[in-house]
C-alpha cells in the first residue's frame, strides 16, 4: 500500500525534518506500506494560487494521486497547522477523495493536536477518512522512539483503510 508521507513544515531551520525522517524509518521497516516522503520543502509553488497549473503543483497533485494512503507530519502554529500545508493541500481535490489520513503532530504542550483537529475539518471537505489515532509529540519532553509503539499501531490502522478502500474504489464508483 503506497503511503504518502506529507511533511507539512517549510520554515528555516524546522524541526519537521528530523520527526519526518524518523517516522519514514519505522515505516521503512514494515513489509505492508510503501511510504514515500512527499517534503513540500522541494516543491516552488507560487506565492498566490494561479489561474493555470505549474509544473511543480502538478508534481504535488501527482503524489496525492498515487498515493492509497496519506500521513501528514503537522506542526502547530499558533494553535493551528501551517500555511505551507494548507496551500499543497488546497492544489489537489479528487485525488484525494476515499482516502485514509493519518497524523504525526508536534508541538510543545499541546503536541500539535490543536492543528489536527484543524486538519480532520479540511480533510473533511476532501472526502477523505481520517484516522482517530495518531501520533503526538511533545517537543519539550518527549523522546521520539517512545512513541513507536503508536506510531506501529497507527500505521496498521492506516494499512486496515487504505487497503478497505481501495478495494471498495476497485469495486464500484464512489458516489460525489
Ligand atoms: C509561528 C509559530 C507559532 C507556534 N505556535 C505554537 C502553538 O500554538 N502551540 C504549540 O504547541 N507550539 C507552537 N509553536 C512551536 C512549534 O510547534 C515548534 O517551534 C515546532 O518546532 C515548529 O515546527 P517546525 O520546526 O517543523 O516548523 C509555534 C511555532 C511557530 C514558529
Amino acid at each position: 500500500m503506497r503511503v504518502a508521507v506529507i511533511i507539512g513544515s517549510t520554515r528555516e531551520g524546522r524541526v519537521g525534518e528530523k520527526v519526518g525522517e524518523w517516522f519514514l524509518r519505522l515505516a521503512g521497516d514494515r513489509d505492508d506500506v510503501e511510504p514515500r516522503a512527499v517534503d513540500l520543502v522541494d516543491f516552488d509553488f507560487p506565492a498566490r494560487y494561479p489561474d493555470h497549473t505549474t509544473a511543480h503543483i502538478r508534481d504535488f497533485v501527482h503524489e496525492v494521486d498515487r498515493a492509497d494512503a496519506f500521513v501528514v507530519v503537522t506542526p502547530e502554529y499558533n494553535r493551528s497547522f501551517p500555511a505551507s500545508l494548507k496551500q499543497a493541500i488546497d492544489y489537489a481535490y479528487d485525488e484525494w477523495h476515499t482516502k485514509p489520513v493519518a497524523f504525526v503532530s508536534y508541538g510543545h504542550g499541546s503536541r500539535g493536536l490543536y492543528a489536527v483537529e484543524h486538519l480532520r475539518s479540511v480533510f473533511t471537505e476532501l472526502h477523505t477518512v481520517t484516522l482517530r489515532n495518531g501520533v503526538a509529540v511533545n517537543l519539550l519532553d518527549d523522546v521520539l522512539d517512545e512513541r513507536a509503539g503508536a506510531a506501529s499501531l497507527m500505521l496498521d490502522q492506516l494499512h486496515w483503510w487504505g487497503t478497505a478502500l481501495r478495494d471498495a474504489r476497485a469495486r464500484r464508483p464512489y458516489a460525489s
